[in-house]
C-alpha cells in the first residue's frame, strides 16, 4: 500500500481496549472514565480477520497497543494467533509494564507468555525512577510494578526490550541521566518522546513541553557529543545515537519540533472500536467496523483500506493549533 505522498505502509498499530489500569496525565482525562461497552470493541476474530487482510496488502509488522492491552481477557491466546496470519513478520506490544510481572494461573509470568505467543518486541513505558512522581504522572502507585515488569521481560528473553519516556518539563527533566543509567545497566533502548497535544488535559502546555533538541542538549552536558546512527531503525519514527564510549543508544521522538517527522511514515492504525485512522496528528479516520460487521467481503475491506491510505495525509497536524478531539487512550499511542 502506498498513498499519494509516497508514503508505503507496511506497518498497523492494533488498539485492543480503551481501558486502563493506569491514569496518565497526557494520555487520558482525570475525571471518571466511561468505557465503551464491549459491543463497540471489535471481538479478537474481527481484529484478526483485518490484521490478515491489511497483511495481504502488505502489512509486516504489527504493534498491539491500547489503552493497557494486558488488561484485556484472553490477550495471550489472541496475540498467538497473529504470527499465524502470513505475512506478518514482526509483532510489538506497547505496555506500561505493570502487569508484566504478574504469574498467570498456568505459572509463568505475563511477560513469559507473551514472549511464548510469539511477541518479538515490547516497548515499556517509563517515564521516572522516582515513584512519587511516576504516582503522580500515572495517577496509580505501581513504580515497583513496572520495574519487577520490566526485570521480568528482560527474563522472558525478547529480541528487543525499548523503554520510553514522554518528556516533560515540570515532572522529569532530572530523570534523564538517571533513566540512562537505568536502562544502560540492563542493556535496554531508552527513547525520549516529546509531549504530543492528544490529550485535552492541563498537562499540555508550554511550560511542561520539553523538546528533544532540550533533552538532547542535557543528556550531552553529561555524556558528551552523541554520536548519530542513521542506519539504525526500528520501524518507528526515533532517530537514534550512541552514548560516546558506550555501546548503548537511546532515541529520540520529535513529533512537535522535527519538520521531517512524517517523510518515513509507514503506519496505519487501526482502533479498538473498529476506525482505521491513517494519522494519530489528524481527525482523518473510517469507520471499517460498520462494513464488517454488515457482512462485507474481503475484496470489499482490502478496497476499504486503500482508500483510507489514499487518504493519508502529507504530515500530522499537530503544529496547526490542533484541538484534540479524541484522547490518546482511546486512539491506540
Ligand atoms: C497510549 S500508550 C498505550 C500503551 C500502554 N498503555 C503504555 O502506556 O505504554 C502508548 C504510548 O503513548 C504515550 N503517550 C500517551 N499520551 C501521550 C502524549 N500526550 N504525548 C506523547 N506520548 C504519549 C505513552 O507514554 C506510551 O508510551
Ligand atoms: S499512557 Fe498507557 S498507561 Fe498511561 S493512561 Fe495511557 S494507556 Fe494507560
Amino acid at each position: 500500500m502506498q498513498d499519494r505522498h509516497g508514503h508505503r505502509i507496511s506497518y498497523l498499530r492494533v488498539s485492543i481496549t480503551d481501558r486502563c489500569n493506569e491514569r496518565c496525565t497526557y494520555c487520558m482525562p482525570q475525571e471518571l472514565q466511561e468505557w465503551l461497552p464491549r459491543a463497540d470493541i471489535l471481538n479478537y476474530e474481527e481484529t484478526l480477520r483485518l490484521i490478515r487482510i491489511a497483511a495481504e496488502l502488505g502489512v509486516t509488522k504489527i504493534r498491539v497497543t491500547g489503552g493497557e492491552p494486558l488488561t484485556r481477557r484472553a490477550v495471550v491466546d489472541f496475540l498467538r494467533e497473529i504470527p499465524k496470519v502470513p505475512g506478518i513478520r514482526s509483532i510489538g506490544l506497547s505496555t506500561n509494564g505493570t502487569l508484566l510481572g504478574r504469574n498467570l494461573d498456568s505459572g509463568p509470568t505475563m511477560a513469559l507468555a507473551v514472549r511464548d505467543a510469539g511477541v518479538q518486541s515490547v516497548n515499556i513505558s517509563l517515564d521516572t525512577l522516582d515513584r512519587h512522581i511516576y504516582a503522580q504522572i500515572t495517577g496509580r502507585d505501581f513504580h515497583d510494578q513496572v520495574l519487577a515488569g520490566i526485570e521480568a521481560a528482560i527474563e522472558a528473553g525478547f529480541e528487543q526490550i525499548k523503554l520510553n519516556c514522554v518528556l516533560m518539563r515540570a515532572r522529569n527533566q532530572d530523570q534523564l541521566v538517571p533513566l540512562i543509567e537505568f536502562a544502560g545497566a540492563r542493556n535496554l533502548i531508552l527513547r525520549f518522546i516529546e509531549l504530543m497535544p492528544v490529550s485535552t488535559t492541563e498537562v499540555l502546555n508550554d511550560e511542561n513541553f520539553m523538546s528533544i533538541l532540550h533533552a538532547k542538549r542535557a543528556i550531552e552536558s553529561r555524556y558528551g557529543n552523541l554520536i548519530l546512527e542513521p542506519a539504525f531503525q526500528t520501524n518507528g519514527p526515533a532517530t537514534y545515537y550512541q552514548i560516546p564510549g558506550r555501546e548503548q543508544r537511546v532515541g529520540f521522538i520529535g513529533a512537535m519540533t522535527n519538520l521531517h517527522f512524517c517523510e518515513d511514515c509507514n503506519k496505519l492504525r487501526l482502533t479498538c472500536d473498529g476506525k482505521l485512522r491513517p494519522c494519530l496528528g489528524s481527525y482523518l479516520e473510517f469507520d471499517i467496523m460498520k462494513p464488517l460487521r454488515a457482512g462485507a467481503s474481503d475484496d470489499e475491506l482490502r478496497q476499504f483500506f486503500l482508500d483510507v491510505v489514499d487518504r493519508k495525509p502529507l504530515q500530522h497536524d499537530f503544529r496547526e493549533n490542533y484541538q484534540p478531539n479524541r484522547k490518546m487512550i482511546a486512539i491506540g499511542g
